[in-house]
């Protein structure tokens, strides 16, 4: 199969799908951004990796940080994380406030804020400094020691993340919070502000499709990784994941800064971004990229 020829003419055909939706601008930084861009990076389990367009453009993860934060602290703990975050679908925006109150302080799943809030609150009870964790991680498994936090891009979310600072008080108030809410947050803000590439990201989220094993020895075990990959699948992109799953095939998780990470478990892993995003908050470039790589390689899970 020519990965690469399929990649470029991916690159060369996505013209019209980069120009659909918005980038995101309720976290000023965001929108500073060349919303023209896009870049798809595949690495292969075998060891090759293929990238097109702006592959080593950085770009701020977001909530694609939650699946590696997710990975730490299952890593860490076991089960025991799941008596304070369910796995299902949660069907409303990943911000909404109504859900947790409905389900007494117990988020869908660990991707939503809300959910990301409780798996960070639980690193930082599990680690010295679950962002200091989470950095050295990332770079160790990419192989790029240069990865950082876009302090820009941290310092705006910390001065307009609200919603955020609502959700975490109203989990404290259900006792779903341990650790005092300014310090989940400043961690919870700075994660989401990594700034890494499709390359980066791409040989960063090998283990993910490799069962478990990361550059140098175990990360999670082969079953840890399935559940993980099946929480991607079912939560990963919000209320779009039924729309991914029938367009895509992969388990895959989303970011509002344009990245979206897709594994073919066993195969490769794979990283695309374009800064416009659909009303689901999903990168629309991205999602037509995807669709389109998999239907090409019949590298769908179905
Ligand atoms: O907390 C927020 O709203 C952002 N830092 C992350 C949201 C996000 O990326 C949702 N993903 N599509």
């Amino acid at each position: 199969m020519n990965i690469q020829g399929l990649l470029d003419d991916i690159v060369t055909e996505n013209n019209a799908a980069l120009q659909e939706g918005a980038v995101a601008d309720y976290i000023p930084g965001l929108e500073t951004v060349d919303a023209d861009q896009f870049g798809i990076a595949v690495a292969m389990n075998s060891g090759e990796t293929y990238r097109a367009g702006h592959s080593s453009t950085n770009f701020s993860i977001q909530s694609i940080s939650k699946v590696f934060t997710l990975a730490l602290a299952m890593a860490l703990d076991g089960d025991e994380l799941w008596t304070r975050v369910s796995r299902e679908p949660s069907g409303t925006p990943f911000n909404s406030l109504v859900q947790l109150e409905q389900e007494h302080g117990i988020p869908r799943n660990p991707f939503i804020n809300s959910g990301a809030l409780v798996v960070t609150d639980r690193l930082l009870t599990l680690t010295a400094d679950s962002q200091e964790c989470l950095q050295t991680f990332l770079r160790q498994q990419s192989s790029n020691p240069l990865i950082q936090v876009d302090e820009m891009i941290a310092a705006s979310e910390k001065a307009t993340g609200h919603r955020n600072a609502s959700l975490a008080y109203f989990l404290t108030s259900y006792n779903n919070m341990v650790n005092p809410v300014p310090r989940v947050l400043n961690a919870y803000f700075r994660q989401c502000a990594i700034a890494m590439s499709c390359e980066d990201l791409a040989t960063a989220g090998g283990f993910l499709s490799r069962g478990g094993r990361g550059v140098d020895g175990s990360v999670l075990t082969a079953d840890q990784v399935r559940r993980l990959n099946a929480v991607m699948l079912t939560c990963g992109t919000y209320d779009a994941a039924g729309d991914f799953a029938y367009r895509v095939g992969l388990p895959c998780k989303s970011g509002v800064g344009g990245g979206i990470l897709a594994v073919v478990p066993g195969i490769c892993t794979i990283a695309v971004w374009g800064p416009r995003l659909s009303k689901s908050g999903n990168s629309s470039a991205g999602v037509t990229a995807l669709a389109k790589l998999t239907a090409r390689t019949g590298w769908s899970i179905f």
